[in-house]
């Protein structure tokens, strides 16, 4: 007999860049929707932002997905093609990761799970963040643009008259799950109430 599976499946990796909240906020909004299960990798750098941004621990963070991975494990089952994800998030994403992404080093399951999703032709978002951009950033991102990948850094639409950081961090993971084919009340669209 053949089943359909009755719910999503979205990996979110947080890494060492700038901006833990929007990893923490979009894994907030993922376990508020009952038909999606998330599978996370939080990098060693990753857990140092988010202590010094966010004041929250790996454990504080991790407990809020359905399963998580060590960022060596690579017998996790998101490093292979064979287990069927609906996409990919790497939520902020260091220039680091970005590189071994562009030039396919899977040197941890970050990496890997990012170009399992490139291979399958899933979706893979990339929440790149730097500033400036050097050529060897720019071309990276070329690079996983390219291979399909989808280039978004964190930038706030403005125009929406932002209250808090919160507001602000959720109006951008609103359109990343959006960007998955998940609609929510966080996605505000111009024009409409
Ligand atoms: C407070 C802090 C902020 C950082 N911000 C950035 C950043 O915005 N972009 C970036 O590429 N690296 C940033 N880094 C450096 C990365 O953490 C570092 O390159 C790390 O090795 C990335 O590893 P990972 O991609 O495995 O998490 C930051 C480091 C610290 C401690």
């Amino acid at each position: 007999m053949t089943v359909l599976l009755p719910y999503m499946r979205i990996v979110l990796c947080i890494t060492g860049a700038t901006g833990a909240i929007y990893g923490y906020r979009l894994l907030l909004a993922v376990k508020d929707l009952s038909n999606i299960e998330s599978y996370l990798v939080i990098t060693k750098d990753a857990e140092t932002t988010l202590k010094l941004e966010t004041n929250l621990d790996y454990s504080d963070v991790s407990a809020l997905a359905t399963h998580v991975y060590d960022e060596n494990d690579f017998q996790a089952p998101i490093a292979s093609g064979s287990f069927i994800t609906d996409g990919t998030i790497v939520a902020p994403c260091s220039m680091k990761t970005l590189s071994a992404i562009a030039n396919g080093y899977e040197q941890n399951l970050v990496s890997r799970t990012a170009m399992v999703s490139l291979k399958e032709k899933r979706p893979l978002i990339v929440m790149v963040r730097e500033t400036p951009l050097n050529i060897i950033h720019l071309r990276n991102m070329v690079s996983v643009a390219e291979a399909g990948g989808i280039i978004m850094p964190p930038m706030p639409p403005f125009y929406f008259n932002i209250k808090n950081i919160n507001e602000m961090v959720d109006l951008t993971v609103g359109r990343v799950l959006n960007m998955l084919g998940i609609e929510t009340t966080l996605m505000k669209q111009w024009g409409v109430d």
